[in-house]
């Protein structure tokens, strides 16, 4: 319901810019567009009383309410599903992580889901589905939170008093990943268009790129990723890799 009205109110001419200019092949929902099943948070739920209550207890409310409520979104919006079951996968049970099926983990993410009053659908979720599927509030996308790992693209600019600026930079995008990405064409991220964002770097000097001692690549176009910290007249990011794309930053 709540998706209809959204789309209600984006006007057309948008549509049609966001059919222009995402991938053709598969569409991107979100957690509210019903994309588990009744039946699968049932199996779901089993799983969980099995394998993650007497850690988590039944009322997911474990570890400072780390599956549930604001605590769970707060570590999770504002990225896709996908990061969430890899971790579960990866790491859970504590005591025996990787151990179960792929059917049971994506049953109990669909149980968590259904525990965070995302509504259910017709279709099971699915490990194809997980990366197309957003998460998201219940007031659609938002800024991504302070102290949530990011990555940011931008211009490499020095202050007058010696501190690192990224300048033009993107909107800041979840990433799980603080090291270098590998395999990320760095052509791409020359080329990806400037923002108008702005982000004090801390660390710059121990977190570049090249060897130790190196002159950073300044007035060029780099790919940051840190720890973000916006504040109201500060913004910035604490970072744990920085690359440069080789080209100049152009204004
Ligand atoms: C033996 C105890 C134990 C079991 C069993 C267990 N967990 Fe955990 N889980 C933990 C601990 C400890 C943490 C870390 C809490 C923290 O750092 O705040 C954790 C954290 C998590 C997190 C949050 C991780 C993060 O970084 O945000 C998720 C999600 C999670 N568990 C899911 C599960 C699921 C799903 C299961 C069942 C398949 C499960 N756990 C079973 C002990 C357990």
């Amino acid at each position: 319901m709540r998706c209809m009205i959204l789309r209600l109110q984006i006007p057309v001419g948008f549509l049609w810019l966001v059919a222009a200019t995402t991938s053709p092949a598969r569409g991107v929902e979100t957690v509210w567009d019903g994309v588990y099943t009744a039946a699968q948070a049932a199996r779901g739920e089993s799983v969980y009383s099995a394998e993650c209550s007497r850690c988590h207890k039944d009322d997911l409310s474990g570890y400072r309410n780390a599956l549930i409520g604001e605590r769970f979104m707060d570590s999770w919006r504002e990225d896709r599903l996908e990061s969430f079951f890899s971790l579960v996968k990866r790491t859970m049970p504590r005591n025996a992580p990787a151990s179960l099926s792929d059917g049971d983990y994506l049953d109990v993410v669909a149980y968590v889901l259904q525990a965070n009053a995302f509504p259910p659908g017709m279709k099971e979720l699915t490990s194809d589905a997980l990366g197309d599927i957003k998460v998201e509030g219940k007031q659609g996308p938002q800024a991504v939170p302070n102290y949530a790992l990011v990555e940011v693209v931008g211009c490499l600019v020095q202050g007058a008093g010696g501190e690192w600026f990224l300048s033009d930079a993107t909107e800041p995008v979840r990433t799980r990943d603080p090291g270098d990405s590998a395999g990320t064409d760095m052509s791409a991220i020359g080329r990806k268009t400037a923002g108008s964002h702005r982000f004090r770097l801390l660390d710059a000097d121990v977190v570049r790129p090249g060897p130790k001692g190196s002159p950073l690549p300044q007035g060029q176009r780099v790919e940051a990723k840190g720890f973000l910290m916006r504040k109201p007249g500060d913004d910035s990011i604490n970072l744990t890799s920085l690359r440069s794309s080789g080209s100049a930053c152009v204004r």
